[in-house]
């Protein structure tokens, strides 16, 4: 499973009267082994998230709770996916600035990772990042 652009995964849905369920296996559903998960929540109206790339790192972005859009630039365009149900998640490669934002009341972001945190993985200057990515 080798993914190198940006794109939304389905993932298994089991629907049951009682309430439905659903999973992520790391390198099955997603392309790559979870080192780390952290979520974001309580994020106040008309707040915006990320604003950054990692130039070696890839997530996985899941709305467990709400909506929000998840707008990318790879360098050279913007792309932009609302995510609403907590049966997608959008698998995001390395080296894609991205900021997260139009939190709905009570959203919660959950995001897997392929590494732990370390702040070097990091680009936080759009300019740097643009050209970054268009040397490679
Ligand atoms: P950051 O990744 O900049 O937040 P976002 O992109 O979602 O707006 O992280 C915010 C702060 O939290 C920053 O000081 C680093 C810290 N942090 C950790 O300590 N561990 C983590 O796994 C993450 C994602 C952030």
């Amino acid at each position: 499973m080798l993914m190198q652009a940006p794109e939304i995964i389905q993932l298994p849905k089991i629907l049951d009267d009682r309430g439905n369920l659903s999973f992520i296996e790391e390198c099955n559903h997603i392309p790559f082994k979870i080192e780390r998960t952290y979520w974001i929540y309580d994020v106040p109206g008309g707040e915006c998230r990320g604003g950054h790339a990692y130039s070696d790192l890839q997530e996985f972005i899941v709305a467990l709770s709400g909506s929000f859009d998840v707008v990318l630039h790879d360098g050279e365009k913007e792309l932009r996916f609302h995510l609403n149900r907590s049966y997608y998640g959008l698998y995001i490669p390395k080296m894609m600035w991205r900021e997260l934002e139009n939190f709905s009341t009570n959203s919660l972001a959950l995001i897997l990772a392929d590494q732990k945190y370390s702040e070097d993985a990091y680009i936080r200057d759009f300019d740097e990042f643009v050209q970054k990515a268009n040397d490679q």
